[in-house]
């Protein structure tokens, strides 16, 4: 772990300000935006910091609460209360309601609101122990003011465009704007999008595993709000449940502001902005995978992604979630299984 307890000139957090879990982690690889490593990396689809780009500089100095509050504009916002610090994503097409009968019944922990930037700074500066945490999770578009336009213009975009292009990803979807309070955690889970992960104010510990480990982690079933969310939770693991996570190994660092994290597509993250370490803001970068062609062996994002259409395949012929598990068990036991 690239502790600044051991590494740092200066110190900038500490390891008190970690997180306990009993995990075990090495540490992600960082190379300077320069170094042919970066690129040697993602050509691998492996996770690499990248430090001294220029990406979004021109936020960098810029980009205080205030200015945000001042600059994103007068639209809603999607905001996230949870009642704990954990903020663990729900798909709600997946859930049952009223209008949707074919979801699941679910009552997740956090919910989703609109809520205007303003209404938003106040309740972060206000917060006290006790009440709902807040995170703010937002695409940027078209109704942020123009002093943001011209900082998202400034972004090094030569730089992003040519990883998109030496690397063969597909289109720019998104940017998620990321605000968010000391001390918030987004469980594990992964996206099946490309990401570059870039720091502006603050400081957030990312762990990462490989696509690899997917057996680790018991992802929730594919028609399950959480989706693409491992089940465990890593600060109290049921390892009656899942003996299996004893064994999952990882990636981490923490990142700063002017840090850009490579997190490849189908690569596990939980991300935490680390306590008493003020809020952080974080914008990224979601590109679209790319075309892929099938060499073999396959790599194992391929793999998850094959399991996830047999899982949707299944589903959608057996209409019924319950009757996945045993129609896959009587096809391997003892057929794919040792006997
Ligand atoms: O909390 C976060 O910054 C999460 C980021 C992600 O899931 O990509
Ligand atoms: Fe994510």
């Amino acid at each position: 772990m690239t502790s600044c307890d051991k590494d740092c000139d200066k110190k900038r957090w500490d390891s008190s300000q970690l997180r306990k879990y009993d995990l075990g982690l090495e540490p992600i690889p960082r190379y300077h935006y320069q170094d042919p490593k970066v690129d040697e990396l993602i050509k691998k689809n492996q996770p690499v910091l990248i430090t001294g780009s220029k990406l979004v500089e021109s936020a960098l100095q810029k980009w205080s609460l205030e200015y945000l509050e001042k600059n994103l504009g007068k639209s809603g916002y999607t905001v996230y209360l949870s009642r704990n610090h954990k903020f663990k994503y729900f798909d709600e097409k997946k859930m049952l309601t009223k209008t949707n009968q074919k979801g699941v019944e679910f009552t997740p922990i956090s919910k989703r609101v609109d809520m205007k930037v303003s209404d938003f700074m106040k309740r972060l500066k206000e917060w006290k122990r006790g009440e709902e945490r807040i995170y703010l999770q937002q695409p940027l578009n078209s109704t942020v003011g123009p002093s943001i336009v011209e900082d998202y213009m400034k972004f090094d975009w030569p730089f992003v465009t040519s990883k998109k292009t030496k690397h063969n990803w597909g289109e720019l979807t998104s940017n998620v704007l990321f605000i968010s309070m000391e001390g918030n955690v987004t469980p594990c889970h992964y996206d099946e999008q490309q990401n570059l992960f870039a720091q502006i104010h603050g400081y957030k510990r990312c762990i990462l595993f490989s696509p690899d480990q997917f057996e680790y982690l018991y992802p929730h079933p594919v028609y399950h709000p959480h989706d693409r969310q491992s089940m465990v939770d890593f600060e109290r693991p049921d390892y009656a449940r899942f003996p299996k996570f004893r064994n999952v190994r990882g990636v981490e660092t923490v990142i700063e502001p002017g840090d850009v994290l490579y997190i490849p597509k189908y690569w596990w993250h939980h991300v935490e902005s680390l306590m008493r370490g003020g809020p952080t803001i974080t914008v990224n970068f979601w590109y679209k995978g790319g075309p892929t062609t099938l060499e073999y062996p396959l790599m194992d994002h391929q793999k998850v992604s094959i399991m996830r259409n047999v899982e949707k395949m299944l589903l959608e012929v057996l209409q019924d979630p319950k009757e996945v598990g045993p129609l896959l068990r009587s096809m391997v036991i003892g057929r794919y299984t040792e006997q």
